[in-house]
């Protein structure tokens, strides 16, 4: 099947979602609270407007998306997983690391994932079996073999007690690689896996619609991603390790235990 198509209508969905965020974001000059409102407001706008896009060109298909978006379509063989903000509380802060993320599975399986960055205008796009591209280029992952040559992301939970397992297995991480950061976009780490700008990610938090899309970018750009144990990796499981797919994959297993 051709998915070209699809992969054109998620980049101006994408595009389209990015534009009202930042449209949005002038907004936020009141207080604290009325911005957080704002952000709902914006999330739900974000969405409505690509929702409405891609529904207008595919009405048979499925949806799910972050709001409050589940509908399964006549067509039960594809499913459109969308996350309209990813980053929110950057945004909320402007710190300009966020993004929208479109993803479109053909019988359970990624086969396009769009995230779109509004901040650094980059489009990251890839199509299974296509590669991946940012704004039109052909990227793929970098090439850092080991663990302690690595520069490398991890999503903790909000607000995390210093005790929780995933904030024990950022510190396990952190003395055997050369860097380990924490950014609140997983969309756009994934993303920058693809671009071999970070050499892995790693969250056991995640929801279908962080990672949908990145997901497919990393593999496309010849990484790897597999659940933190090295087993394979399930959309609908919160658990997630993307990497170059060289040696650190491996790796870096034990110590996310
Ligand atoms: C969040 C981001 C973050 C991850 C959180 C997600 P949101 O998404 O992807 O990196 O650590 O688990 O909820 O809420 O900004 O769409
Ligand atoms: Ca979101
Ligand atoms: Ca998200």
């Amino acid at each position: 099947m051709n998915f070209q198509p699809m992969a054109e209508i998620a980049e101006q969905a994408a595009r389209e979602g990015g534009r009202i965020l930042e449209e949005w974001a002038k907004k936020f000059t009141v207080s604290e609270k009325s911005r957080a409102n704002l952000v709902t407001e914006a999330d739900f706008a974000s969405q409505k407007a690509i929702h409405s896009l891609l529904q207008d060109s595919y009405p048979s298909h499925g949806f799910l998306g972050e709001e409050g978006l589940s509908a399964e379509g006549e067509d039960a063989d594809f499913r459109w997983i969308i996350d309209p903000l990813d980053g929110t509380g950057n945004y909320v802060h402007r710190f300009p690391y966020y993004g929208v993320s479109i993803a479109l599975e053909y019988q359970s399986e990624l086969v396009v994932g769009v995230v779109y960055d509004p901040n650094r205008d980059e489009l990251f796009q890839a199509i299974k079996g296509e590669g991946t591209t940012l704004n039109g280029e052909s990227v793929s992952v970098s090439n850092n073999e080991t663990l302690d040559q690595s520069m490398l992301m991890a999503s903790l939970p909000v607000a995390s007690d210093p005790s929780n397992p995933a904030v024990m297995r950022f510190l396990n991480v952190l003395p055997r690689a050369q860097s380990v950061q924490r950014s609140g976009s997983a969309a756009l780490n994934l993303s920058n896996v693809a671009a071999g700008r970070l050499d892995g990610f790693w969250s056991t938090s995640l929801k279908p619609w962080d990672m949908a899309a990145g997901v497919l970018l990393v593999t496309e750009a010849g990484g790897k991603v597999s659940k933190v144990n090295g087993s394979e990796f399930e959309v609908d499981q919160p658990d997630l390790l993307a990497t170059n797919g060289l040696t650190l994959h491996q790796e870096i297993q034990p110590h996310l235990k």
